[in-house]
Parts: C-alpha cells; structure tokens; sequence
C-alpha cells in the first residue's frame, strides 16, 4: 500500500513536472540508469517544447538520440547509422505524442554514455537538443545477486525477485527443483522494473538438505544466482 502511494505519487510529481515545463524546452529522463552488460536498457523519454505563436498544424517529427556528435538512434526509417550501433539501438516512442523512449540492445562496457534526445521541428522551425538533461548509464559486468525468500508450510513457496531496466526483453528464471512457476513484473519507478518468480512445490525426502537455487538469466546472457536451503529448517517433508 505504501510502496502504491510511493508510486503514485512518484507519477504525480512526473505529471506535474510534465505541466510546468511545458512551454520549455524540457526532456524527463532519468539521469542515471542501471543496465548489466550484454543485456538491454529501454531509456524512457518525453519531451516539451515552447508554444507557438502560430497555429500551423505540426506533422513531422525528426527526433535523434546522441553521444557528443554521434547519431546513436532515430525514428527515420531510413537513416544510417554507424555500425557500431546499427541494429543495437531501437526507437520505440512516439514523437508525436512527446514520447522519445529508446532501447540500447547488447550493452557494452564503453555504453555508459551521456546519451541525450534532439527533436527538429520543420514546420515550427526549431530544432533542439536536451544536452541538460542527459542520460548516464551504469554498466554492470555482473547482475546482482536475487533476493530469495521462502516461506514453508506443509508446501514450500520461494519467490526470487530481481530489478531490471529492460522490460521489452525481462530476465528469466530458473528453479533447481520443478512446480508451480507464476511470473509477474511491476513498475517501480519511471526506469525500473521488479520481477517475481514464485515457485510452490511439495519437498520430497530425497530433497532433504539440498539447495533450492534460484537462477537469473538476463538477455545477452549473464546470470546471476541465490540458493537457499530449506528442507532442514523443522520441517518434516511430506511422502
Ligand atoms: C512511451 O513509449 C514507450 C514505448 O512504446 C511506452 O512503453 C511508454 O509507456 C510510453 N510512455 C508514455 C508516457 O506514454
Ligand atoms: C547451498 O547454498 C549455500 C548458500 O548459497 C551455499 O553456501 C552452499 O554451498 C550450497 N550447498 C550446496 C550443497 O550446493
């Protein structure tokens, strides 16, 4: 309930962010965002713009994303970009709706960036870059470590939670011991996603002492893993 309030809240502050800096030239971003090497990291964006004088319908939207001179990322279909982020970079916003959200595919340790958004605006005859708000991102070459908890009753339920920043491709994960899987994700602020796998099953004798071990594949391929020991805390495994 406390965490909801946190969020809305958090979102309200966003909206009225949004409210206030209209009428100037303003991107929201994050201006630090975690990512782990190899995996991706979607950087959510809007942008605002000063109001205009004339009332010229607007139909055109160029938008860029840049590191110092470079073109990183665009929404024309068409343009070239260089090959060292030719097919890792992904334009999913809408510039039409003030949305400039990109994803960087196969993060390298040299992707920490500043990265910052640019619109051109043909019709009103301006064009900007956010370099003030720019966006950093924090390269991990390992992914921390999940949170493991469990709870036992006459079933065992384990739910291994890990915060990511690329909700297009979420991690996977993987029990030692098979049974009930459920997966859900859930925003926790403008650039993090928590994600909750849950096992339930029944402890069988020969799992008596072992490791239940929970392990997290991220996109690209690192993982990272936590295991817990549950059959020798006073329970009787059930036949
Ligand atoms: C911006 O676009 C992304 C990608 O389509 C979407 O996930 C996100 O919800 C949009 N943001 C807003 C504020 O609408
Ligand atoms: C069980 O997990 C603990 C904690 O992660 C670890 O130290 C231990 O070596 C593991 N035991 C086995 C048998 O894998």
């Amino acid at each position: 309930m406390e965490l909801k309030l946190g969020i809305s809240f958090l979102s309200l502050l966003v909206i009225l962010h949004f409210e206030s800096s209209h009428g100037q030239w303003a991107a929201i971003v994050p201006p630090k965002i975690s990512a782990v090497q190899g995996s991706c990291v979607v950087i959510p964006c809007s942008y605002t713009y000063p109001k205009r004088a004339s009332k010229e319908i607007l139909n055109r939207w160029i938008g860029f994303w840049k590191k110092k001179a470079t073109i990183i990322s665009t929404n024309l279909p068409k343009w070239k970009l260089p090959t060292k982020y030719r097919k890792r970079t992904l334009f999913l916003g809408n510039l039409q709706t003030h949305n400039c959200t990109m994803m960087l595919d196969g993060v390298r340790r040299t992707d920490t960036g500043p990265f910052y958004f640019r619109i051109e605006l043909p019709q009103y005859g301006r064009s900007y870059s956010y370099t003030k708000n720019d966006v950093t991102i924090d390269v991990m070459s390992n992914p921390p470590v999940p949170s493991l908890s469990v709870q036992v009753r006459d079933k065992i339920t384990a739910s291994c939670s890990v915060s990511h920043s690329c909700p297009s491709y979420p991690p996977q994960f993987i029990w030692s011991h098979p049974g009930i899987v459920t997966l859900r994700s859930k925003k926790l602020n403008m650039w993090e996603w928590e994600t909750v796998s849950t096992v339930t099953l029944k402890p069988l004798p020969i799992d008596f002492n072992k490791n239940l071990t929970c392990t997290v594949k991220y996109r690209g391929g690192k993982q990272a893993r936590n295991s817990v020991s549950v059959y020798n805390q006073n329970i009787t495994p059930i036949v």
